[in-house]
């Protein structure tokens, strides 16, 4: 049974890189899951100091500043990213744990109020803006401004992105606001925060905020859309879930590793180096295939089945390496609270209506969650 097909099986098979060409670019993309490890920790060769460069496709074209810290390399990289760092942390009290499940509940107790849900926009969007805003620690009515920009902000039709303006005009009111009054906030800490020893340059805490909006945003409704419509397919699993609430653990994780939202991320070679076997010249890029290696059957059983007792799991999901993924433990949350509420909660999700979003390039297909899913829910009685 195939619940994941893997577009890059054959290719991975074949060898340990495959050429994808993108907007001109013909980028490397390595496969294997021991490969893209050592590739991911190994930042002398791989470099992530390049602007606009790590995500694939590249955003010069969509945004003017670098994301912090995501596009740089250590030793800068460790200061940089020291200074979130505390925000990302919270994921792990009991205070933060009660109010995502409280929250859910209440996004339930509606859905379950109505005939039909639209997944992405009545769930998923918002679950994922107002848990932001406990992370960010602002108020959280600020998420109903975020989910009025929709789902498609940062991203059109296609895949393709859009300019960032509404991003950059809504981060610059907010350092506005905190310059002139700071309180405990994300934004305040940013227009306090120091890199060796000088205060932050307002395009540097733009940098950090377009990465917070931008990069754990799409992430958890792809992967909150793709698990609704996974029990369509699989009822018996909620039941499976609520049998034994342990089960939620490596569930969580093995959704995770299935429903991978980030294909690959870029690194920039800067000189010319022989990778795997494959020349690529310096200042061209290389691919860390993180959804090819989650499937790489030298390492994962039967990968295209989604076993949510699956352990161990080494899925490469959150990446490895200086750059894992700051919002991991917040991500991880959101999944296992959502998993437990549907388990307690609901008997049976029925699929009415899928649009799937389908990333189209030339060298793969590959389904990345919904444009819009929408679904009949049944309350456990
Ligand atoms: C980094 C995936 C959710 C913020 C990363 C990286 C990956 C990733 C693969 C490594 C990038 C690299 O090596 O270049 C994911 C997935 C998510 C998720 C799959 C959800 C399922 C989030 C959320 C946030 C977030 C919710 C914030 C609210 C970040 C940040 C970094 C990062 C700030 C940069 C860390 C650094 O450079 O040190 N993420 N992410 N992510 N992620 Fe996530």
């Amino acid at each position: 049974m195939q619940d994941v097909p893997d577009p890059f099986r054959e290719a991975r098979r074949a060898g340990p890189v495959m050429k994808c060409p993108f907007h001109g670019e013909d980028i490397t993309m390595i496969l294997r899951h021991g490969d893209v490890r050592a590739a991911a920790k190994d930042w002398q060769t791989y470099s992530s100091d390049a602007p606009f460069r790590v995500p694939i496709p590249s955003e010069e074209k969509v945004r003017s500043i670098r994301q912090l810290p995501i596009e740089t390399d250590p030793p800068e990289h460790t200061e940089w990213r020291a200074i979130v760092n505390p925000f990302f942390q919270q994921a792990k009290e009991p205070e933060y744990i009660a109010r995502v499940e409280s929250l859910i509940n209440d996004l339930l107790d509606h859905a379950l109020k109505k005939e039909t849900l639209e997944v992405v926009g009545e769930l998923a969007l918002p679950y994922q803006s107002r848990a932001l805003t406990y992370l960010l620690k602002v108020p959280e009515s600020e998420a109903n401004t975020w989910i009025d920009w929709g789902v498609h902000v940062f991203r059109g039709e296609g895949g393709t992105f859009k300019k960032g303006i509404v991003l950059e005009d809504y981060l610059n009111e907010q350092f506005d606001r905190a310059e002139k009054k700071p309180g405990e906030d994300f934004f305040s800490a940013l227009v306090q925060a120091n890199f060796q020893g000088r205060p932050l340059t307002r395009e540097e805490m733009l940098g950090f905020g377009n990465l917070t909006f931008a990069g754990g945003r799409d992430t958890i409704i792809h992967n909150v859309s793709s698990i609704i419509a996974y029990f369509n397919e699989h009822p018996s699993q909620l039941s499976f879930l609520r049998e034994e609430p342990k089960r939620l653990i490596h569930a969580t994780e093995e959704f995770i590793r299935a429903y991978m939202p980030l294909t690959q991320i870029g690194r920039v070679c800067p000189v010319d180096t022989n990778v795997l076997g494959t020349p690529v010249k310096a200042g061209e890029r290389i691919g860390l295939g993180w959804a090819p290696a989650n499937f790489d059957e030298a390492v994962f059983d039967d990968p295209e089945t989604i076993d949510l007792a699956r352990k161990p799991n080494p899925h490469l999901s959150f990446g490895f390496g200086k750059h894992l993924c700051l919002g991991a433990a917040h991500a991880r949350l959101l999944i296992r609270i959502l998993l437990k509420a549907l388990s307690e909660r609901i008997e049976g999700i029925e699929v009415i209506e899928a649009k799937a979003n389908i990333e189209h390039e030339k060298s793969f297909d590959r389904a990345n969650g919904f444009d819009s899913l929408m679904v009949a829910l049944t309350a456990r009685v």
